[in-house]
């Protein structure tokens, strides 16, 4: 299961690279409105810091445009992926960028049958929006396991499921425990993955007992001394 970050925030995007897990990122317009950066200074500084599939959202609404602009971000970097939302204009355009071999992520997804249009307008990934589904009472994992299981039945859909809206590890360890490709996810996200009480408590009891024996490793030794 791949790993994308979702934001636009370029500090937290270098500290987490560095963590080697993570495989792309994904920004929408929102994200890149609080980053306060322009939009394609923005794309092409996280492009040039992930080397894997980088989201960059279209901004107009007709699929004329949307193409023109889809095309414009491509250019940025190779690894722009487009992204457009889930509307007729939105997959007509998808259609057409996809033709040109350019990746199209389709976002504002909410439903399975939404999933479908995306995986046959040739979605390189559909992003369901898992967050804002339980937002409203619903439970936006069962959208995963629908479409999931969906795409599993139709072998010529090629599109991969983006869980995207994600706002807690249940979400991350729910969409791997589904087959879910990727799962986007904000920073304190993917910290919290790493965090667990027992983890801490554990390594300071190790280091506690490791103090205890007075011993060193002495990595500067090429040969570690054999036991007398
Ligand atoms: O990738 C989509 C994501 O940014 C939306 O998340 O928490 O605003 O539903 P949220």
């Amino acid at each position: 299961m791949r790993f994308f970050i979702d934001t636009a925030d370029l500090d937290e995007i270098r500290t987490l690279a560095a963590t080697g897990l993570i495989d792309g990122a994904t920004t929408n317009p929102s994200l890149v409105a609080r980053s306060g950066r322009r939009f394609e200074d923005v794309i092409a500084e996280i492009c040039a810091i992930l080397p894997g599939p980088v989201s960059a959202e279209v901004t107009a609404l007709d699929a004329p445009t949307m193409v023109a602009e889809g095309r414009y971000l491509a250019r940025i970097a190779t690894n722009v992926t487009v992204k457009v939302p889930l509307t007729p204009d939105g997959l007509k355009a998808c259609r057409e960028l996809s033709g040109d071999g350019i990746p199209v992520n389709v976002t504002l997804c909410f439903s399975a049958g939404q999933a479908i249009l995306a995986a046959k307008a040739g979605a390189t990934f559909v992003s369901p929006f898992v967050g804002r589904l339980d937002d409203i009472g619903l439970n936006g994992m069962d959208l995963i396991r629908d479409i999931c299981a969906i795409y599993r039945a139709q072998p010529a859909f090629k599109t991969e499921v983006l869980v995207a809206s994600v706002r807690g590890v249940n979400h991350v360890i729910e969409a791997a425990r589904l087959g879910a490709h990727v799962a986007t996810m904000p920073p304190a996200v993917v910290r919290a993955l790493y965090a667990h009480p027992l983890t801490d408590k554990g390594l300071a009891a190790f280091m506690a007992d490791w103090e205890k024996t007075g011993q060193k490793l002495d990595v500067g030794n090429s040969k570690p001394r054999a036991a007398e």
